[in-house]
């Protein structure tokens, strides 16, 4: 009676425990809402190899618990044989050919997901834009020769594609409504590819392990109308950049206001006013804290320069305190 009471506690508990995981939007075990051609494609494949993994485990569960339940000892010695068999032919052929024919049905459906999950649609004119992982930021680059960091813009229902690289260690682009991971490895360029369904927001995040600020490796893909896209490239004032680039890159170590964090204070650094010094130390990095800008243009350099007197810089320290 208590051993009962105590199983049934325990299925209890175990039920309460995973309640939360199972009410969240998706039941926490199926991927999010595909919002790109290769997304869908994906989510496909995902979802036949479900139908045929839930079926196997529901199939095993069900004959082991059956079979504990039927053929429990009901008081018999430990010492009595059950029935002696060995070998059944016909059993071993079902039992191998079965799962033949289920891993050549699940590979001719990732066989004709794949090409429309790798490549974009030929008859698309894409938009090609650099995407450049650091540690730790993203960086763009558009046709136009535009930049921007962490937030990458683009128009609704046009092919974007991505030429994924590395500045430093290896990195891992990674939207998940908008397709799969691509890493982003120095030396090299991988390619990958969206088609935003819808306007709207799309957050993702640095899938590798690249350093300690890994977890704080944030992207966001932010699409709107033609009009808006041609707006954004065609009008980044160099104000605009300038924050981005503070928020973006340097704040992760040296806090929103320069305020310091993990990096130490800058707020009152004058190297913050002086551009020569400001430009190596960005470019070349010192000590720990990485050479975030080794790839920046002179503009890029310039507007952080002018962003940083004019909002972080906060005049000499006062001695004491
Ligand atoms: Cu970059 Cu993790």
């Amino acid at each position: 009676m208590r051993r009962k009471l105590f199983l049934l506690l325990v299925g209890v508990v175990a039920l309460l425990a995973t309640a939360g995981v199972a009410a969240a939007a998706n039941g926490g075990f199926t991927p999010v809402t595909p919002h790109s051609p290769n997304a869908a494609r994906t989510n496909d494949a995902y979802y036949v190899i479900l139908a045929f993994t839930g079926a196997i485990f529901l199939i095993v569960e069900g004959a082991l618990v059956t079979f504990i339940w039927r053929y429990r000892g009901r008081g018999r010695s430990r010492t009595v044989d059950a029935v002696q068999v060995h070998g059944n032919t016909r059993l071993e052929l079902i039992w191998t050919v079965i799962p033949v024919i289920i891993l050549c049905a699940i590979g001719l459906v990732v066989f004709y997901e794949l090409p429309g999950i790798s490549s974009a649609p030929a008859a698309a004119n894409p938009i090609r834009v650099t995407v450049e992982g650091h540690q730790f930021y993203w960086q763009f680059d558009y046709p136009n020769g535009a930049r921007s960091i962490n937030d990458l813009y683009a128009p609704v229902g046009q092919v974007v594609d991505l030429e994924v690289k590395s500045a430093d260690v290896i990195h891992s682009w990674w939207i998940p409504e908008l397709g799969g991971k691509i890493q982003a490895i120095p030396g090299r360029t991988n390619h990958i590819w969206f088609r935003a369904n819808a306007q709207g927001t799309y957050t993702g995040q640095c899938a590798e392990l690249c350093g300690l600020y890994h977890a704080d490796m944030t992207a966001r893909v932010i699409v709107g109308t033609g009009a808006e896209y041609h707006t954004f490239v065609t009008s980044t004032a160099p104000a605009v950049l300038g924050k981005a680039e503070f928020q973006g890159v340097c704040a992760t170590c040296h806090g929103m206001q320069g305020q310091g964090g993990y990096g130490p204070n800058l707020s009152s650094n004058p190297l913050l006013i002086q551009p020569a010094g400001l430009d190596t130390i960005v470019r070349n990095g010192r000590g720990l804290m990485p050479a975030v800008g080794n790839t920046w243009t002179a503009a890029q350099m310039k507007a952080l320069v002018q962003y940083v007197k004019t909002d972080v810089y906060k005049g000499a320290a006062t001695s004491g305190g």
